[in-house]
């Protein structure tokens, strides 16, 4: 399932994003990939070390709490845990990233590991500032090709091959994470997602009814059949 947030950021906190990422630091990508995909890798990462972590402390969190609101994000990807967000750059010499599949455990901090079900990009720059940058994902029938205006999120399977194309003109900012979800499977999470849509409309349109309860009550006891906590 690909769910495209609109807007995950507010104009103000786009704009301090940019700005402190126009300041930043940034040191080779690689540095963060593994095995295959690290051979393909040829990007810029914000440095979270020394005196830039404030820096990236302070783009985590606005992005962090800017999903935790947005009812969209929690309906679509049932986050369990949330990798802390990272900070890339795609310019220059150093502006894509080849085919490869993310690595499916995470280590968050020492000791600590997690599944990453759901990838998300924040796409940071507008797209009217470079050329190429598109985030191409492997799908039936054919691939897709996004790039989005600056601001709003992707989700995506984790489990894709993907890549991202060289830019040619300008700089192409951006911050990714990965989603371990409470519900595992794809095709169990798309189903719960797509019940919850509706029933939001229906009650838009009609307000609570006993069928509108009756459903709410299916939403929560196929949550609570596949839900790992
Ligand atoms: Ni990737």
């Amino acid at each position: 399932m690909f769910v495209q947030i609109p807007d995950l950021l507010s104009a103000d906190e786009l704009r301090q994003a940019q700005q402190r990422l126009e300041q930043a630091d940034w040191v080779d990508g690689g540095l963060t990939a593994g095995g295959q995909a690290q051979q393909v890798k040829n990007n810029q990462q914000l440095d979270g070390r020394g005196t830039q972590a404030p820096v990236g402390k302070a783009l985590q969190s606005m992005v962090l709490a800017a999903a935790q609101r947005h009812p969209l994000f929690f309906s679509a990807a049932l986050p369990k845990r949330v990798l802390p967000p990272m900070f890339n750059r795609y310019a220059g010499s150093t502006n894509a990233y080849g085919d490869h599949v993310d690595q499916a455990i995470r280590y968050p901090t020492d000791g600590e590991r997690m599944r990453t079900d759901l990838s998300a990009t924040l796409f940071l720059a507008d797209p009217a500032d470079y050329d190429g940058g598109e985030l191409v994902i492997e799908d039936s029938p054919g691939p897709r090709r996004i790039k989005l205006p600056a601001g709003h999120l992707l989700l995506y399977p984790g489990d894709r091959v993907h890549r991202v194309e060289p830019v040619t003109r300008g700089a192409r900012l951006a911050s990714f994470f990965w989603v371990e979800s409470l519900v595992r499977g794809h095709d169990q999470r798309r189903l719960l997602f797509e019940l919850d849509r509706n029933l939001m409309r229906l009650r838009e349109r009609h307000g609570d009814s006993p069928e509108t309860i009756g459903l709410t009550g299916t939403y929560h006891n196929l949550l609570r059949l596949w839900a790992e906590t």
